[in-house]
């Protein structure tokens, strides 16, 4: 019998404040972070989404940790992680935040440099649990096969959504992406809405989980039957 597993997605951008009234920020939505926990409630999964500032509702039966920056973001995640299966990080992080945000709004006359620093690498150090499954995201302009393979070694991933960001695929619009597997192998998805892709994503991300999981499973299984009969 195949256990539900515990699916930690992170999903939408994160914000970097400037001022107190302003943020740097990117153009996603969330849609594909929903698509992917709505798919995997529908398995009978256990969802946890941790939420950067979203357009797209999360389905009700996901459990919600809202952040804003990406700092936050990695806090959260680490935490919900700690008992995690599956990790499906589709959150699009600012890769900048600034170094020194204004304590008071910035006012708008002559110039103003901003010092930026680069955001923690939040994927790439993350703690895994023994089995786990991790998938990463890699939206480029250009090599994006390379890049997306690159990626995968460098954030140790087992998995990564590539995909080509020349049709700037934000919110509902039809993403053209390659799932790169960390055997150097690499299936084209061709142009797809999100929903087809986070379906066909969460179906290899379970398969490698089940694959990996069921020997040590079955293991378990065998050493509870051997001290049940020990007590009987
Ligand atoms: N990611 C992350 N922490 C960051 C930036 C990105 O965990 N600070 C994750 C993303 O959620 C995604 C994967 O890493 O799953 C690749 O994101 P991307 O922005 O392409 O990677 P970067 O390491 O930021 O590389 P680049 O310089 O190309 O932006």
């Amino acid at each position: 019998m195949r256990r539900p597993l515990r699916v930690v997605i992170t999903a939408g951008p994160t914000r970097e404040p400037i001022d107190p009234v302003r943020f740097l920020s990117n153009y996603s939505t969330g849609v594909m972070g929903a698509a992917l926990a709505r798919a995997a409630l529908r398995r009978g999964h256990d969802v946890t989404v941790i939420a950067g500032p979203l357009q797209e509702p999360m389905p009700a039966k996901a459990r919600v940790v809202p952040v804003e920056r990406a700092r936050e973001m990695q806090r959260a995640l680490y935490q919900a992680a700690r008992q995690a299966d599956l990790v499906l990080m589709a959150a699009a992080v600012a890769d900048f935040t600034v170094a020194r945000p204004a304590r008071r709004k910035l006012v708008r006359e002559g110039t103003v440099l901003l010092r930026l620093t680069a955001t923690p690498d939040i994927i790439g150090g993350l703690p895994r649990r023994p089995g786990q499954v991790v998938v990463g995201f890699a939206l480029e302009t250009d090599r994006v096969l390379a890049r997306a393979r690159a990626k995968l070694v460098s954030k140790r991933l087992d998995l990564v959504l590539a995909q080509s960001a020349a049709r700037r695929p934000f919110g509902r619009r039809p993403v053209l992406a390659w799932l790169v597997r960390a055997n150097g192998g690499c299936e084209p998805m061709g142009e797809a809405s999100k929903q087809v892709i986070a379906r066909t994503l969460l179906d290899k991300a379970e398969r490698l989980w089940y694959g990996r999981n069921s020997g040590s499973s079955a293991a378990a299984a065998v050493q509870t039957r051997a001290r049940q009969a020990v007590h009987a």
